[in-house]
């Protein structure tokens, strides 16, 4: 058997029908770049998310800048976020010009931890960018409470949980923005790139609208601006496939359960864990070994099984050769737990299409592994 680590072919079978009816929908319509279907599709995005807006951009990386941007953060600020999150939250900072302030994740979330951020909050702090890492929500009541203590900017890094929520609390509900990604491996997945912004903040949404097209609202009038909108060929997939997010955000949910059970008394590695009253969406599945020098010879052990395991993310960002490359960076205390899991992080096959066949091989070579050890 070979397990892969995506099933992006298996999920365009099974909807192809829609998938294929918005994009003849979009080529003869003789409009593709903030054509309608764009404008359908931020309609849907924003109501899904039971915000005021939705504007489609270029990638995930550019709404986290452009939101910065549009808060007026740059030069001189700072933003707090943490290292073990993919390189573009931290990248996103950098290129709106501002410094990246490094804290501790949560031990057991791996999501940023809330206890961890006032000791980085200088005068020059202007704003937190709070990841919801592998599909499960930080602490956003926690983020929420000091931000206002303090008076800073919030914007969520939706780009591995749509369709999650906390306890009591909906993404997007408590910040200024939340921004997403829509490259083909997300949970909501376009054949390409592209992002997402989402606000109910009127003043950010004109804003971001503005800034994504050349700084333009109507034809021949510009202000200083750039070019990251999402074109209608991927408005048209995303539309087809949003109707289906909780649908297979739900799968997710029932192989993580299997996988969980399976997995539940091995020795040498730890399973991730879903917070009381929280919807994990398990964009990843992470095991974390108990020793960093188990991690390797685990994933080519599954490797050699013809199972595609991957890391992620197996570097932080601080301990990237070069860092920080010239830009601002700061880190705030020991990062331990960032460290820890970046040294250790094991991810297994997940997405909706997975079968139990697969699964059930995939945990008994993860349990044959662990006996192995002793
Ligand atoms: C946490 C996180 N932030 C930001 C991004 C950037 O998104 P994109 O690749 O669409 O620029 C990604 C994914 O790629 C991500 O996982």
């Amino acid at each position: 058997m070979k397990v892969e680590f995506y099933g992006h072919v298996r999920q365009y079978k099974n909807i192809q029908k829609e998938i294929d009816a918005n994009l003849q929908e979009v080529l003869l319509s003789g409009n593709y770049v903030q054509g309608p279907m764009l404008k359908r599709f931020e309609g849907e995005l924003a109501k899904y998310h039971g915000t005021k807006f939705a504007i489609g951009l270029g990638n995930g990386t550019d709404a986290i800048w452009l939101a910065l941007m549009a808060l007026g953060i740059g030069p001189g600020d700072e933003v707090i976020t943490h290292p073990n999150t993919f390189f573009a939250t931290a990248e996103a900072i950098w290129i709106a010009g501002a410094t990246a302030v490094f804290v501790d994740c949560d031990p057991v979330t791996k999501c940023i931890d809330p206890k961890k951020i006032e000791a980085a909050i200088t005068p020059k702090t202007k704003a937190i960018i709070p990841v919801h890492l592998y599909g499960q929500c930080a602490d956003m009541f926690a983020i929420k409470k000091i931000a206002d203590k303090h008076k800073l900017k919030l914007i969520e890094d939706n780009a591995q949980a749509i369709g999650a929520s906390g306890k009591g609390f909906k993404i997007a509900e408590l910040s200024d923005a939340a921004t997403t990604s829509f490259i083909i491996q997300k949970n909501l997945g376009t054949f390409g790139d592209s992002g997402a912004l989402v606000t109910n903040n009127a003043d950010i949404d004109a804003k971001v609208r503005k800034l994504r097209n050349h700084g333009s609202n109507a034809r021949n009038v510009h202000s200083f601006g750039f070019n990251s909108r999402l074109d209608d060929l991927h408005a048209g997939v995303l539309s087809a496939k949003l109707k289906h997010i909780d649908a297979w955000n739900d799968n997710r949910r029932k192989w993580a359960a299997r996988y969980t059970a399976g997995l539940k008394g091995a020795k040498n590695f730890t399973l991730p864990t879903e917070l009381p009253g929280y919807r994990h969406v398990f964009h990843l599945y992470i095991i974390e070994t108990k020793k960093p020098e188990q991690r390797d010879p685990l994933v080519d052990f599954l490797v050699k099984n013809n199972i595609d395991a991957k890391t992620h993310y197996s570097i932080a960002i601080h301990q990237q050769a070069g860092y920080p490359w010239g830009k601002g960076a700061r880190i705030v205390g020991s990062v331990e737990n960032a460290e820890r899991n970046a040294a250790t992080c094991v991810s297994l096959p997940m997405f909706p299409e997975l079968t139990a066949e697969e699964v059930d091989y995939v945990i008994a070579k993860v349990m044959e592994w662990d006996k192995a050890q002793g």
